[in-house]
């Protein structure tokens, strides 16, 4: 990636270098980062006077009494404490963010469906303006469940900040870089990378090379996790070394900003007269990641058959019944095949969770036509899917050589709600109306003599 200077004003830790320069890696490690020395009080949380006069405040993500394992906060040490970063609020309209239930009578969700990417317009657009609500899932004031959105960014915040009380934002760039100034430090995205921004996390988003397009999973639930690893034992999958979290940033700046809030799935407004991004040391394990998609290590079939595609899971967010997530964020990349006697692409099948997949690059081996880079599709709960009549026959007849599968990165939200289509998706968005008749073609095959036809 190409070093981008940072914003103007701003201060950042230092003492990270080489390929960790501004980032400190791991997953759910207990981090401290400070932009100015001795901001970090030493040996206590809150000091009768914090140096430089500083407020310490807490940011917790959970419960203060969720089992040890789960319980993230985050001590901020700040300019000023987040009560002066809100003011009164005013309701907003911000008409293409829909948050659960969201259930449009005039649309039918029941279907499998695929989308070109949707493209660019004229009008300029910002993260708050720019997001396009694609489905949702559950209950966003019943914290289960999520939406998929597609963002189309031309335009960057300025004096602007938005946060989500409702849900932490799974973003999976396709196309242009974003900068990410957030409370705890800045994340820069690009295509093959993905960002995690939790909930409560205040920030702005700058477009460092646009137009900008790309998906978010917002989940209304418990955060994403990496997911157990079984038998597979302590390495591969998602490691949590290549996870990298921002070191301090800060802005000492005192402007007319406009702070956007959504919260139970309505949008507000509030007026404050200086940047909220005033964090200058903070301590904890509730933060903003980047993970580097290119270091997915993958893990299958090595002699015969083809796992459930959940053992390509990067990242699982838990539902209060074990094994069966809220949602769970899958990678199909690069990889070789070289199972034998065996139907190598995904088999035809029938799931009680539902499926809404991006194309960040390439194709993907079960529909080689038609799922375009930046395009979606979606295989909702209990809706038959598999490969079509090409991919079935080319897989059927192709010889148990190993071959490598390259140029290709997709990617699932796969979730236990059924997810229901908008009115964006349903009548806007480029929906493919022949999707359903990529299967008319599958032949029988059965005449009910026995041999493989
Ligand atoms: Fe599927």
């Amino acid at each position: 990636m190409t070093e981008q200077a940072l914003p103007s004003g701003m201060v950042r830790a230092t003492g990270t270098s080489g390929p960790h320069e501004g980032y400190m890696p791991g997953f759910g490690n207990d981090f401290e980062t400070e932009a100015l020395p001795g901001a970090l009080p030493q040996g206590q949380n809150s000091p009768q006077k914090c140096e430089y006069g500083l407020y310490a405040e807490q940011l917790s993500g959970t419960a203060f009494t969720a089992p040890r394992g789960q319980n993230e906060r985050t001590w901020c040490y700040r300019i000023r404490p987040s009560v002066k970063h809100v003011g009164r609020f005013t309701k907003i309209d911000v008409p293409y963010w829909k948050s659960a239930p969201n259930v449009d009578p005039d649309v039918i969700s029941l279907g499998q469906y695929r989308w070109n990417p949707v493209p660019h317009s004229d009008e300029p657009l910002t993260w708050v303006t720019g997001m396009r609500t694609m489905t949702t899932a559950g209950d966003v004031n019943t914290q289960v469940g999520m939406a998929s959105h597609i963002y189309l960014v031309t335009q960057s915040m300025e004096d602007e900040y938005f946060f989500s009380a409702d849900s932490e934002l799974l973003v999976v760039p396709q196309e242009g870089r974003l900068r990410f100034c957030t409370e705890l430090g800045i994340i820069d995205l690009e295509p093959k990378e993905i960002a995690i921004l939790p909930r409560g996390l205040v920030y702005r988003v700058e477009v460092l090379e646009g137009p900008a397009r790309g998906f978010v999973c917002e989940n209304y639930g418990q955060k994403f996790d990496l997911p157990g690893r079984g038998p597979i034992g302590a390495n591969c999958l998602a490691n949590p070394r290549d996870f990298k979290c921002p070191v301090a940033a800060f802005e000492d700046r005192d402007a007319k900003s406009r702070v956007v809030i959504k919260w139970c799935g309505q949008f507000h407004e509030t007026f404050i007269d200086h940047s909220p991004l005033d964090v200058v040391g903070w301590h904890g394990n509730y933060c903003a990641y980047k993970y580097d998609l290119r270091t997915y290590s993958p893990v299958g079939a090595i002699l015969f058959d083809h796992p459930d595609p959940s053992i390509f899971t990067v990242l699982t967010a838990p539902s209060g019944q074990e094994g069966t997530a809220n949602i769970d964020f899958v990678l199909f990349r690069e990889r070789w095949m070289v199972a034998e006697h065996t139907f190598r692409p995904p088999w035809y099948h029938k799931n009680i969770m539902s499926e809404l997949m991006g194309n960040i690059y390439g194709i993907y081996d079960a529909k080689p036509q038609g799922f375009m880079p930046g395009g979606t599709s979606l295989h909702n709960m209990m809706l038959p899917h598999g490969p079509d009549r090409n991919a079935f026959e080319h897989a059927s007849n192709e010889p148990m050589e190993p071959a490598f599968q390259g140029n290709t990165m997709q990617f699932m939200f796969e979730t236990r709600f059924p997810q229901h289509l908008t009115e964006f998706a349903a009548k806007e968005a480029p929906l493919q109306d022949d999707y359903i008749d990529c299967w008319d073609s599958i032949e029988k095959k059965f005449d009910g003599k026995p041999g493989t036809k």
